[in-house]
């Protein structure tokens, strides 16, 4: 089975299993087995082999499976073995928060650049990097190899700047502007909407009263 078969669900569940075994690696534990690592996880222990059989199930041998092959394999299917030169469009509060997030550099995702439109906010120190004027990010785009831009403008110009964006060959969009960009195929979006995670929350705290 190719990765692209691969549910979703089960995608979105592998940062998880990365983090927790990262954990453990720096811990300095070498083996967990499936039940060991369901107790930590909260999430069955058959669910995890089921997850981990999707990709040939990591050679469960013996006791439990290899901490460190676990976490660089998982790494692997994640893409994180790779870095990635990323743009931020955005200067403003949450551009500003995640330029300043430090450890996205330590799962290999480089801010290289930040982008806005207001001129007030032009030369001003965002994280490391020093925000530069809409009219550089084209040239900027193509002269740096850049893969990933992460949209933190409104919506009424996220749309317009992806477009011109993937015209310069960026491949992925972290877009958390509240709209559906529409892109070519084989470009791909992670849509991230905080209020949905709270609106979640509220769900689930509606179930428990
Ligand atoms: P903000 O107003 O602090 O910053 C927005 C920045 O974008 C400003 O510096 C502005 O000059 C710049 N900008 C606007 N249009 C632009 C364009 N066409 N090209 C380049 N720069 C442009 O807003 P904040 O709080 O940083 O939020 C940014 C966007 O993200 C907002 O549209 C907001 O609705 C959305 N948002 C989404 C969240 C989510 O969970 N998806 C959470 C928080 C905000």
């Amino acid at each position: 089975m190719g990765e692209k078969d691969i549910s979703q669900a089960v995608i979105a569940r592998l940062p998880r299993y990365f983090r927790y075994l990262g954990e453990l690696k720096d811990e300095g534990v070498e083996r967990i087995s499936s039940q060991e690592l369901s107790t930590l996880m909260q999430v069955t222990a058959s669910q995890i082999r089921q997850d981990f059989n999707n990709f040939g199930g990591f050679g469960q041998q013996g006791y439990g499976y290899n901490v460190e092959y676990l976490y660089q394999e998982i790494g692997k299917i994640l893409g994180l073995d790779k870095e990635h030169q990323l743009i931020v469009v955005g200067a403003g509060n949450l551009g500003t928060a995640l330029c300043n997030y430090a450890n996205f550099k330590r799962r290999g995702f480089y801010f290289a650049g930040v982008f806005d439109q207001n001129p007030d906010l032009i030369g001003k120190k965002v994280g490391n990097l020093f925000v530069k004027p809409m009219e550089e990010m084209e040239d900027f785009v193509k002269n740096n190899t850049i893969d990933i831009a992460v949209l933190c403008i409104p919506k009424t110009s996220a749309v317009n700047v992806a477009d011109k964006l993937v015209k310069c060959g960026v491949k992925a969009f972290w877009n958390f502007a509240h709209c559906d960009l529409n892109v070519p195929k084989g470009i791909v979006v992670e849509n991230v909407h905080l209020s949905d995670s709270l609106i979640k929350l509220s769900y689930n705290l509606n179930e428990n009263r």
